[in-house]
């Protein structure tokens, strides 16, 4: 079982990446092997809308990016961690999530079996934080990640959410927080260990 966890803060030791470190540990736990990427470490050019990928389901841009498409087809469960930054995703997991763009034109316009009914199964995670308590303020961020994740077949599964977080490290004065994103780790492992697809 191959778990691969997405850093899209640019604040290293910060909220979500406390939570998304619980979550892998939890899967860990369960026996899964986890990989971590941590977008400030890596180059991504965001699209160019030069629609390339159209006729190959490739990106044409050579950078980072390259380094993370099989990473994202090779992983079972996905979880993307990003802050809420203007009502969305940091910039840093924009520019990765625009880049699966080469990965809808393989599944959508291609019809690429490898991703479509037949294909492999996997599941997507969204973890997310923001300072202000507002209704809605996960919301856009919340369909951007599904639709991510629906790129390379993977089920959204669910989403851990925490409102009136800011200040870096504040998650750690809610230990519930950090058992509930452990047991999550946990959980969707052991789900898709016992109903493989
Ligand atoms: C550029 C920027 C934009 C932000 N926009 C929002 C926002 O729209 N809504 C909100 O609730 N918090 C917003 N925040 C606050 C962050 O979501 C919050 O500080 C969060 O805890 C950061 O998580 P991290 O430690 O994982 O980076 C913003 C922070 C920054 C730096």
């Amino acid at each position: 079982m191959k778990v691969l966890g997405i850093f899209g803060s640019p604040r290293r030791g910060g909220n979500t990446e406390v939570l998304l470190e619980e979550v892998l540990k939890g899967a860990e736990r369960e026996g899964a092997k986890t990989d971590r990427i941590y977008l400030t470490d890596y180059a991504i050019t965001p699209c160019k809308e030069c629609h390339g990928c159209d006729q190959t389901g490739q990106c044409v841009i050579l950078d980072d990016m390259e380094k993370i498409y099989p990473k994202l087809l090779e992983s079972d469960i996905i979880f993307l961690a990003s802050p809420i930054f203007f009502y969305g995703v940091t910039a840093w997991a924009k520019a990765l999530i625009d880049r699966s763009q080469a990965l809808w034109a393989k599944k959508y316009l291609l019809k690429d079996p490898s991703l479509g009914k037949e294909g492999r199964k996997r599941k997507g995670f969204f973890i997310s934080v923001g300072a202000t308590k507002g209704q809605k303020v996960f919301e856009g961020a919340i369909l951007t990640a599904k639709y991510f994740f629906d790129t390379f077949n993977a089920e959204y599964a669910g989403e851990l959410l925490f409102r009136g977080v800011d200040g870096k490290g504040d998650i750690l004065k809610h230990p519930e927080a950090l058992q509930q994103a452990f047991e999550v780790g946990r959980k969707l492992v052991k789900e898709m260990i016992h109903n493989p697809s």
